[in-house]
């Protein structure tokens, strides 16, 4: 049998290269100088890789090998001149634990960025003994944010023990996270795990979140939103809002939240709105498939939200709420009230409909309260609407 001359090898191969290579560049971060060593800081190293990827006129992938990296204040800068970064990261991102840092790691204008795996390392406890004793401490940082930013797609990530919120989404069109996992104390501060703000088309899927203040907070200027198939649990639960801090706001409207579990949480689904003048608004959203294990509060509308009695002592909320449904919502209230629509008195909530909800607290039919509140109730509602 003929043996084939070598071109006819090495020409199929040349091609088989020459394809991959113009599809995708590869930046390894060590080949930036980042080494795995957990105490010298590699911001520089990555940020010098997401330079090359930004510049690079096709698609590009950054790649971050096992290992544990030092990052102080990171930013991943756009506008790009290709639209396909992918981050892919099988290492961790170590944060500053001494807290002087406002964000950790921020992408900022950048389109068709998707990051896949990673753990960040928040190294927050500190600063939550610090928070937790009254004393005067530094606010901390976000651990990840998207900031003015569109497609990004983040998956399989894993963030811990962050010192301030753990993932934002600010400003943002079209973004994909699935397969988050959020882990933090239950008593940590502030902690939020993700939190979403003047941003459009975002999705929450299949994720589990554990922190001490609301596993989602959804801020204002929030449209088209879907979270599906997330558990919840320690934490402040989901939560639309607080809304209404400000007279000027734009509201929250289309929000979906299915399929979702939350385990001994101090709230299920909340809308929480500050007790004064605002122009804000949160509309057509749907709770659907949800339950509750042992929660403070399942399902609660508070429009009195006052920290500290400051500054709205006498006023009444300006954020109007209209159709909010609650639909297939079963088990357990850690307290009597499991359903508390407090709505303003000025704007009363328009409406609001229940069916099939079952909440029980101690093996007992649970109770409803409603002040302001208008809508409808079909199928079974236990406990019985006081709409
Ligand atoms: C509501 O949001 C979902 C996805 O988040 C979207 O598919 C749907 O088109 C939106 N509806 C409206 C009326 O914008
Ligand atoms: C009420 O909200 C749902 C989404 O939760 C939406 O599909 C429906 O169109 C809204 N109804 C009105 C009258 O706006």
């Amino acid at each position: 049998m003929a043996i084939p001359s070598t071109p006819f090898i090495l020409l199929p191969l040349f091609f088989f290269f020459f394809f991959f290579s113009v599809s995708s560049t590869t930046f390894n971060i060590v080949d930036f100088g980042a080494k795995p060593d957990s105490k010298t800081d590699m911001s520089k190293a990555f940020e010098e890789a997401w330079t090359s990827a930004c510049r690079a006129s096709t698609a590009a992938t950054i790649y971050v090998p096992k290992g544990r990296y030092y990052l102080s204040t990171t930013t991943f800068n756009g506008p790009c001149s290709n639209n396909d970064i992918t981050m892919h990261v099988d290492g961790t991102l170590v944060a500053p634990s001494d807290y002087g840092v406002e964000n950790w790691i921020t992408f900022r204008h950048v389109d068709g960025v998707s990051v896949f795996g990673g753990v960040l390392d928040g190294q927050g406890a500190g600063l939550w003994d610090c928070k937790n004793s009254h004393k005067s401490c530094p606010l901390g940082a976000t651990s990840l944010e998207f900031s003015n930013s569109k497609n990004i797609i983040v998956s399989g990530l894993t963030s811990l023990n962050s010192q301030m919120f753990h993932i934002v989404a600010n400003g943002c069109q079209n973004v994909k996270m699935q397969g988050i996992k959020i882990s933090a104390a239950g008593n940590s501060p502030n902690t939020d795990g993700i939190h979403v703000a003047l941003s459009s088309q975002v999705t929450i899927i299949s994720s589990s979140i554990s922190t001490g203040d609301d596993c989602i907070s959804v801020g204002p200027g929030t449209s088209n939103l879907w979270i599906e198939n997330v558990a919840c649990g320690p934490g402040h639960g989901i939560s639309i809002g607080s809304l209404g801090k400000d007279v000027e706001e734009d509201g929250v409207q289309n929000v979906t939240v299915k399929t979702t579990t939350f385990t001994n949480t101090q709230n299920g689904v909340r809308i929480k709105t500050w007790g004064k003048p605002s122009k804000g608004f949160a509309r057509n959203i749907l709770f659907q498939d949800i339950i509750m294990n042992n929660v403070q509060n399942p399902i609660i509308i508070d429009q009195n939200y006052c920290p500290n009695n400051k500054g709205c002592p006498g006023q009444v909320s300006g954020v109007e709420i209209s159709n909010v449904s609650y639909q297939n919502i079963h088990g357990t209230s850690a307290t009597q009230v499991a359903m508390k629509f407090d709505c303003s008195s000025k704007f009363p909530c328009r409406g609001i409909t229940l069916e099939d909800v079952k909440l029980s607290y101690k093996n007992d039919v649970a109770e409803a309260s409603c002040s302001n509140a208008d809508g409808t109730a079909a199928g079974l509602v236990q406990p019985s609407s006081c709409l």
